[in-house]
């Protein structure tokens, strides 16, 4: 049987890239890293999927005339891998109409809030100033609305009285590395489906 494979756009650490890797690597997930794709040229996920001996490349938004040839040149880069699934782990990129379209139900992310609270930016920020009592991760389907697609999985975490942004988000991030492996092997699985903005996971 072909090879489940998936591309990985990131930006930065790369702390769920690795958490993917690792699942990989354990068995737990039936699936290879087929591209490891970063918007910015000193990500330390480069280095992690280096180590790995992935293919990974920087792809510099600013050597492209505009956001449409950028985002064409990541479709063919993409699609020259058979990529089934692109996941989405940190890469703080908005990604337009044609990449989404051309990928359709193909593209995931991981987002460190319980969404539809705190889309975008500083949400551990966010949500301890909101002084919400509870925050957490969603992976969810990208579409156009930015953090916005149907929601695959939730992950709720507490937030207590002397937690710092620092401290959320690291309580956040270990139920992330947990929750995402998961979110693809669902999708592997083929256990997902999509009934209007609900995903059902089946049995
Ligand atoms: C993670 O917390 C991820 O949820 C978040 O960026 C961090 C990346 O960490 N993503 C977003 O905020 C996307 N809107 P990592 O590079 O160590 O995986």
């Amino acid at each position: 049987m072909a090879p489940f494979t998936l591309a990985v756009l990131v930006s930065g650490r790369g702390s769920n890239l690795q958490a993917i890797i690792d699942s990989i690597e354990k068995k737990d997930l039936p699936a290879e890293i087929g591209l490891v794709v970063s918007n910015v040229k000193d990500a330390y996920a480069l280095e992690r999927a280096q180590k790995q001996g992935i293919e990974s490349i920087f792809m510099d938004p600013k050597s492209y005339p505009d956001r449409n040839s950028y985002e064409q040149a990541l479709v063919e880069r993409i699609q020259a891998k058979s990529v089934n699934l692109i996941c989405l782990a940190g890469f703080m990129r908005v990604l337009g109409k044609h990449f989404i379209e051309t990928f359709s139900g193909r593209i995931i992310n991981i987002h460190p809030s319980l969404l539809p609270a705190f889309p975008g930016l500083n949400v551990q920020k966010r949500a301890l100033e909101h002084g919400a009592r509870f925050s957490g991760c969603t992976v969810h389907y990208v579409n156009e609305e930015v953090d916005g697609g149907p929601i695959i999985l939730q992950t709720v975490v507490p937030i207590y009285d002397n937690d710092d942004e620092a401290s959320l988000s690291e309580r956040i991030l270990e139920q992330e590395h947990i929750a995402y492996p998961e979110a693809i092997r669902l999708i592997i699985e083929g256990r997902l489906t999509l009934s209007g903005r609900r995903v059902l996971h089946g049995k």
